[in-house]
Order: C-alpha cells, then structure tokens, then sequence
C-alpha cells in the first residue's frame, strides 16, 4: 500500500538508514509537530549530530534530566561529591542530608567489591548428564583457556575468565546443564566480555558434551560482585529515639511485608540510579540484579538492615550486587558521563560500587526518617510547588511567591496556583 508522508502510521521501513536530519523531518511529518516542537527535537545540547546517532537505532533527538551532586559522603575514610541524574525531587538533598548524619560518626565503611561477572551457557539435549558434567569439569583448564584467549588484554591487566560452576535444572523441556562462567571484568561492567566469552567457548563445549547449546548470556543477578556498606547514623542528628523508633518499625515492616519491600528498595534505587545514570552505567541491570537478589531466599526482602547500637544511634547496612564499570558502554564516549566520573573521582569499578552501595544505604535511610517523621509530601511538595506554579504561568520572579502560597494553602494544583498568580499580578497592578 501506498502511504503518504504525512498520513499517520508507524510501519516505517528503512528508517534508520536516514540521516538523521531526514529522520526529524519525516516525524514531524507524521507526528504533525510544529516548528517550535522541531526545535526542541534539533536541540542536541552537548552533543554533535554523529555523537548522538552512535549510541542507538532510529535517534531523532536528545533527551536531557537534570545532574544534581549529593553532598557530605565519606566513604573509607574518603570525601566524595556525588553526580546523581534523575528527575525525582528531594532525593539528592535525603541523601546529603543522611550523609552528613553518617559522617559524624565515621561516615560509611564498605567492603571492596570483588568485579566478577557470571555469564551463563545453556546446555539442552544432553545425552548422558553424568558424563558431560565430568567431562566440563575434567576440561575445565582448556574451556577457561580458550574464554582467556577472547580478551588478551583483560588477561595483562590480572582480569579474565577464572572458574566454571556447573548447575543442574530441571526444565519443563527437560534436564539442562546451566555452566556459569565466573570472569574478573576488572573496571567494566563486564555483559560484553562474558557475552564474547561464552560465545568462544560454546562451540567446544556443544562437541565435548554431545549437547545442543542455545543461550550464552550474562546473568544479571551478579551474586559474586556484592557490595556491602555500613555507616552509624547519629542520634540526634537524626531527630531522637522517636525518629530512630519509627525508623525501626519501617524496617520490621518491609521484612515482614513485600508490598512494603519493593518500596523500601526502589528508595534505595533511587540513588544507585541515579548514579549510574549520571556515570553512563546499565541501570536495568543494576536494577534486576538488586531486585532478584533481594528475593534469592524465596520472598522478596529488604536490601537493607537496621539495629541500634548501646549508645542508642541507629546502625545501617546494605548488601546488593551491583555491576558498575568506569570503562567500556558508554562510560568514556559520553561527555557528562565522563565529567561525572570526573566528579566522582573513581579509580576503579570496585570503587564506585562502593560509593553507590553507600548511596543507596543513605537514601533508604533519608526515606525511613521522613516516612517515619513528617512524611515524605513535604519535602517532595515544595520542588513539586515550583513546578507547579510555573505551570500555571508564573514569571519567574513570581514562582516562589505562588508556590510558597499554594504549599501554604495545602493545594497544590495548576487551577489554584493560576487563581492565586491572578491575586499576585491584581495586587502588584493596584
Ligand atoms: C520514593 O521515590 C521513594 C520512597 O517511596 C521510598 C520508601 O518508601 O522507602 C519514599
């Protein structure tokens, strides 16, 4: 059929073969943008048109959120400035705020997080599973060899593939062989060097074994790459027992609840990323591995824990797989991921998952606090306010003034905030 450019339809073929100029023009076409609208699709801020069609399929803009920097962390004894990309107010100043709580006492201790990645090989059809289990295990020195020869540089640097572990499942096609590949990524994230990995060494393994392989992945429940953090939140600084009391009882309540689980760790994502966003990192990634690992014992449990210690400050912990990198993705080729690594001032991949496993620890803990003090609308209201009122037409020097009067008046809406901008510009014109 015959379709015309600017009649409505979504079956483009070859689209991604254009350049990207053509591209915008024919979405403007079919998408009927006006000219102001195609000006905000050719607005490619930092980027320059080849940079911003390297990254994906089908690019015809770019697409911006706001960096914010969370503030007061200590980790190991160091200082970090934190870039945080996300759209969500009041979570860069909760985890200033409880970093700084936490560095009165020390700020947060972590352990060094050991970078290696799983990547799985899917054996299928196996004619005799003994056999090919004592086979993968009696070659095990030649399948790591071969996975070794696939990044040489990897090797050089002290990284690579270094053990295999073979699981058995039972499947509704039957028995599989499930051959995790255990790979040091060293200061990557690591998905394409174990995808190569598994990939090499597939062949080998399909004739040693007489099985039909399918998959060859990366699992993205990265059990060996834990990061572990610790901090000790003061007291007072916290607001007293009450807070503290609350904030226990918030904890008792994820443990024992899923519902309440799944919110109590998308607070703690909330920082982690946030920084991986701003440093160029795999955030669904790092979102499945924290949520699968939080259900590993059978129901879906908090990342977090929570005790006092005899001096009555509240004592918090984060364990969490997290598969940052400082190279390799986008990490080096993105220019503010790069200045957010900057900012960071990383040196290694261990690193940053240390920084971020603190992060989500101060996070979770800012969330507790005011979950389980004045509540969370506060805070989140008065950015909200602003935005709010500049909907409503507010000039900027009047934003403030409609948005502290709307917080006021408890209504926090458009139609209210553009009845009292009304009220304002009457009484300046009196
Ligand atoms: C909102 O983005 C995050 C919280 O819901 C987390 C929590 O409830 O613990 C406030």
């Amino acid at each position: 059929m015959n379709k015309k450019l600017n009649e409505f339809h979504s079956d483009i073929s070859g689209f991604y073969k254009l350049p990207l100029k053509e591209r915008q023009d024919q979405l403007a076409k079919l998408a009927n943008l006006d000219q102001e609208e195609i000006k905000l699709l050719q607005t490619l801020g930092y980027f320059s048109p080849d940079q911003i069609d390297m990254f994906i399929e089908n690019v015809v803009g770019s697409y911006q959120l706001p960096m914010g920097i969370g503030l007061n962390f200590k980790v190991n004894g160091k200082d970090y400035i934190i870039p945080m990309v996300i759209e969500e107010p009041s979570v860069v100043a909760a985890a200033s705020n409880m970093a700084k709580v936490a560095r009165k006492l020390g700020g947060f201790q972590s352990e060094e997080v050991n970078p290696v990645m799983i990547s799985q090989i899917q054996l299928t059809h196996i004619q005799d599973i003994d056999l090919a289990k004592e086979k993968l295990a009696s070659n095990k020195t030649k399948i790591l060899e071969i996975a070794n020869e696939q990044d040489p540089l990897l090797n050089k640097l002290g990284g690579g593939a270094l053990d295999l572990e073979v699981r058995i499942i039972e499947t509704r096609k039957g028995k599989m062989i499930i051959l995790h590949l255990f790979v040091n990524v060293l200061d990557a994230m690591g998905a394409n060097i174990v995808n190569t990995m598994a990939e090499a060494v597939s062949p080998y393994i399909e004739k040693l074994c007489g099985a039909k392989i399918y998959l060859r992945i990366v699992s993205n429940l990265a059990t060996q790459r834990l990061a572990k953090c610790k901090a000790v939140f003061d007291k007072d600084l916290l607001g007293g027992e009450e807070v503290i009391e609350g904030i226990l009882n918030a904890y008792e309540f994820a443990v024992a609840d899923p519902f309440r689980a799944t919110t109590h760790n998308k607070g703690i994502m909330n920082g982690i990323v946030a920084l991986a966003q701003a440093t160029g990192n795999d955030t669904r990634a790092l979102e499945a591995g924290a949520h699968a690992y939080a259900s590993l014992g059978g129901t879906y449990k908090p990342l977090t824990k929570f005790e006092v210690d005899s001096e009555g400050n509240l004592v918090g912990e984060i364990e969490v797989p997290l598969a940052f990198g400082i190279f390799g993705g986008i990490t080096k080729n993105h220019p503010m991921a790069r200045l957010a690594l900057k900012i960071l001032n990383v040196q290694s991949a261990s690193e940053l998952s240390q920084v971020a496993a603190a992060l989500g620890l101060a996070q979770n803990v800012g969330a507790l606090r005011a979950l389980a003090s004045e509540g969370i609308q506060k805070g989140h209201m008065a950015l909200h306010s602003r935005n709010i009122a500049k909907l409503a037409g507010a000039p900027d020097e009047l934003i403030e003034k409609v948005a502290k009067k709307i917080v006021e008046d408890k209504k926090i809406r458009v139609d209210y905030a553009k009845e009292v901008l009304k009220e304002i510009v009457k009484s300046k014109n009196l």
